[in-house]
């Protein structure tokens, strides 16, 4: 953070963010919890410069005393698709989502698609109402969408790359090639109070653009060193994933991780103090099947921190 240098710091600003930090992970394993302050929250830069410094010196400070920064956020998406399945009732996401947050999680992250096949507006609302830590609400970056996100006000929106066909969300937001219409998309979000995330490839070239366009978040893809399948080549994303981290975290942008990550996979991405938050959805829901979704939260926040 170069700003944060010439900042004169405020011990109170420092003590705000240790309460916030704690407040919005009150069920956090960790005596204090690292989330690096919102741009949009901050009514200038200097205040986002003070709150940068601070979240810098709370990270040092746990890590000093021994415990991670990271945290863990859940996607409860194919809890969903199971009650889709039989169009009934059960499994309800939003009951997960609750045994989630018991369980230790940092956050729920849902992901509502506009054919609407597993997530559905009433899991939304309910979920908003009922969570005690945060809602992350992954959606197109589309007007329709937007009107969704402005009603229900998630803690933060994250826009994907969404195409009817695919499986599940494949490849990040081209966020360079069309810099002006996600722009446009972020401006409704921020006017509406929402802090944005953008889900990218770990590029340089997305990154500055996401920076331009006043991103508060980005989330690295993790799809291609999930599917690595050599040393040599999972090394390499490894790297690319590395080098963006620094790059976002460098221009300001909180930076999370996720898609593809398994409880093996995570070790190594761990190792990067830039990431402040994993979102892990399908390796989570799978292990709950065969141990029980308490145990399978639990297992991956260890790893996570
Ligand atoms: N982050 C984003 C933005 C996603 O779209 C997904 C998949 O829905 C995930 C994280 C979780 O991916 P996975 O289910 O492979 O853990």
């Amino acid at each position: 953070m170069q700003c944060a240098k010439t900042v004169n710091f405020n011990p109170e600003l420092d003590d705000f963010f240790m309460s916030t930090s704690l407040s919005l992970a009150p069920r956090s394993s960790q005596a204090v919890c690292f989330l690096l302050p919102p741009r949009s929250f901050c009514n200038n830069e200097l205040t986002f410069c003070k709150l940068m410094h601070s979240a810098i010196v709370c990270t040092n400070k746990r890590r000093q005393m021994g415990g991670s920064v990271a945290r863990l956020g859940v996607n409860i998406d194919h809890v969903a698709t199971l009650r889709q399945a039989r169009g009934g009732s059960e499994p309800d996401p939003v009951a997960a989502a609750v045994l989630v947050e018991l369980a230790g999680a940092d956050g729920i992250v849902v992901h509502l698609r506009e054919d609407r096949r597993h997530i559905q507006d009433r899991d939304l609302n309910l979920l908003k109402d009922v969570l005690q830590t945060k809602l992350d609400l992954e959606m197109g970056a589309d007007e329709a969408m937007v009107k969704v996100a402005l009603s229900v006000k998630p803690h933060l929106v994250t826009l994907v790359p969404e195409r009817r066909q695919e499986l599940t969300t494949e490849g990040g937001l081209e966020v360079a090639g069309q810099r002006d219409r996600i722009k446009g998309i972020v401006d409704m979000l921020h006017d509406g109070g929402i802090p944005v995330s953008l889900f990218i490839e770990p590029d340089p070239a997305q990154i500055k653009a996401a920076h331009k366009i006043a991103a508060d978040y980005v989330e690295l893809h993790t799809g291609r060193y999930a599917n690595a399948r050599r040393l040599k080549e999972e090394q390499a994303e490894l790297e690319a994933i590395t080098h963006a981290a620094k790059l976002a975290y460098k221009l300001g942008m909180g930076v999370n991780a996720g898609h593809g990550l398994t409880y093996r996979n995570v070790k190594r991405l761990i190792q990067i103090p830039e990431i402040v938050e994993y979102n892990i959805g399908h390796s989570i829901m799978a292990r709950a099947i065969l141990v029980g979704l308490d145990r399978a939260v639990r297992e991956m926040k260890q790893l996570v921190g």
